[in-house]
């Protein structure tokens, strides 16, 4: 079958691999009818979380048909229409029926101590290969594929596999409820279901803040007010605009590729940030480095960070969905420690999330399909690839289809 094969840092192919078999009883294969690309393999592929098996197919996003179930499998049969959970978890352990499906004692090879799993991400989360492929072996089935009424399209679902599930516990661990004033840091596919999530939980205000007007614009229809970093101090913004007290809650969808300002006011201060943030990507994320324009890791890990907790309100409460690596140890704790701050973050937990908000999309309530900006056959896969790690203006969000 063809699928997108991580071969390094910079170096991802469409190969032919051999097609997927059953392993276990409780495993299944499915068809890939869709998949998608998120921010997270832009990080494999920039080398900013490290630590990727070079033959690893990527990609984590998906939505098929099941092809076969292992013998122990007994809510599913070939021919089900389904959506792959990207995050894994076993369904039978204490810490999934606690609803902690990301922190499985089960699932991961490397162990019960071992990291979140998921597919086509780095040796420590399994590794198992991914979903940007004609088929995808899905592990603990029962518990890791959902049906798929005929009424949902793939272009509606396949954003319940990662994006929508991973904003909506953003809003969970940020605590946004009733009420609250949210500063949603990162206006990609994650924060634009961040917004929509915090609005969902009760949110009075949503404050968003990205450097690509694009995304800010697509931020603004959800209704949120909308901060350029590159135009305005999107810290100096936020508190002039909540009365000096600053957001209640804040979620940082962005993550480790973070970007520091290029121009506006905010440039100034970050550029005497410069020398620290270099230490620190080298520190992180040593390998990383630039191919031909390509894979340019972003310039700031702890920029968002920083802005988020400089702005919080006292005793706020910030979530972190954005994703780094094991070897980033910047968070600015004093700065969060002495205002009384919580601080949560983590991995969605999202087979405890995708059914009540599948439920969502069946009502009409929310139609995800429109962070879908882009369909490519995935004999394009490379090209999108590109253009998403460009953040390309229209390039928000991109579904591939094996067939085409
Ligand atoms: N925790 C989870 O379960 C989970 C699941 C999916 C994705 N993620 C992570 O969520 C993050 C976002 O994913 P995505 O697919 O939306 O990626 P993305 O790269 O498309 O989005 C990141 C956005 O952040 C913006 N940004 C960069 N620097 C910024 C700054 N200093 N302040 C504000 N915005 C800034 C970028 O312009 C971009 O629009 C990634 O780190 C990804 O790995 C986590
Ligand atoms: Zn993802
Ligand atoms: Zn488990």
């Amino acid at each position: 079958m063809k699928a997108v094969v991580y071969h390094g840092i910079g170096d991802i192919r469409l190969d032919s691999v051999p097609d997927p078999t059953i392993e276990h009883p409780t495993d299944a294969v499915v068809r890939i009818t869709a998949s998608a690309i998120c921010g997270t393999d832009l990080h494999f592929v920039r080398g900013t979380v490290p630590g990727m098996k070079p033959g690893t197919v990527m990609g984590h996003e998906g939505v098929g048909v099941v092809e076969e179930v292992g013998s122990a499998v007994r809510n599913f049969r070939p021919g089900d229409r389904v959506l792959l959970s990207a995050v894994l978890g076993c369904g039978s352990c204490a810490y999934c029926r606690a609803g902690y499906f990301a922190q499985c004692d089960a699932i991961n090879p490397n162990g019960s101590r071992a990291t979140t799993a998921f597919y086509g991400a780095p040796a420590e989360t399994g590794p198992f290969d991914g979903v940007q492929a004609e088929y995808t072996r899905v592990p603990y089935a029962h518990t890791n594929l959902v049906h798929l009424p005929d009424e949902i399209t793939d272009a509606q679902a396949l954003p319940l596999a990662d994006v929508y599930p991973t904003g909506w516990f953003g809003a969970v661990i940020a605590e946004v409820s009733d009420g609250d004033v949210v500063a949603v840091w990162g206006c990609g596919p994650v924060g634009q279901f961040a917004i929509l999530s915090s609005f969902q939980r009760g949110a009075g205000r949503v404050i968003a803040v990205d450097g690509h007007p694009d995304r800010l614009e697509r931020a603004r229809t959800l209704g949120a007010e909308v901060i350029d970093f590159n135009a305005v101090d999107p810290v100096a913004q936020i508190l002039e605009m909540t009365r000096g007290i600053g957001p209640d809650r804040a979620i940082d969808a962005v993550g480790v590729d973070a970007e520091s300002p290029k121009e506006g006011p905010a440039a100034d201060r970050a550029r005497r940030d410069d020398e620290r943030h270099r230490e620190e990507l080298a520190e992180i994320a040593p390998r990383a480095r630039p191919t031909e324009g390509h894979w340019l890791p972003g310039d700031a890990p702890t920029q968002a960070h920083w802005w988020a907790v400089e702005s919080l309100a006292k005793a706020g409460t910030l979530g972190i969905v954005g994703v780094y690596p094991p070897s980033d140890r910047f968070f600015p704790i004093g700065r969060a420690m002495n205002r009384n701050l919580t601080v949560k973050m983590g991995n969605g937990d999202h087979p405890r999330y995708i059914p009540r908000l599948l439920d969502l999309v069946k009502t009409g309530a929310v139609d995800p399909e429109k962070v879908l900006t882009r369909h490519e056959p995935l004999r394009d896969v490379l090209g999108a690839y590109q253009e998403f790690d460009h953040r390309s203006p229209g390039w928000l969000k991109v579904a591939l289809d094996p067939a085409r």
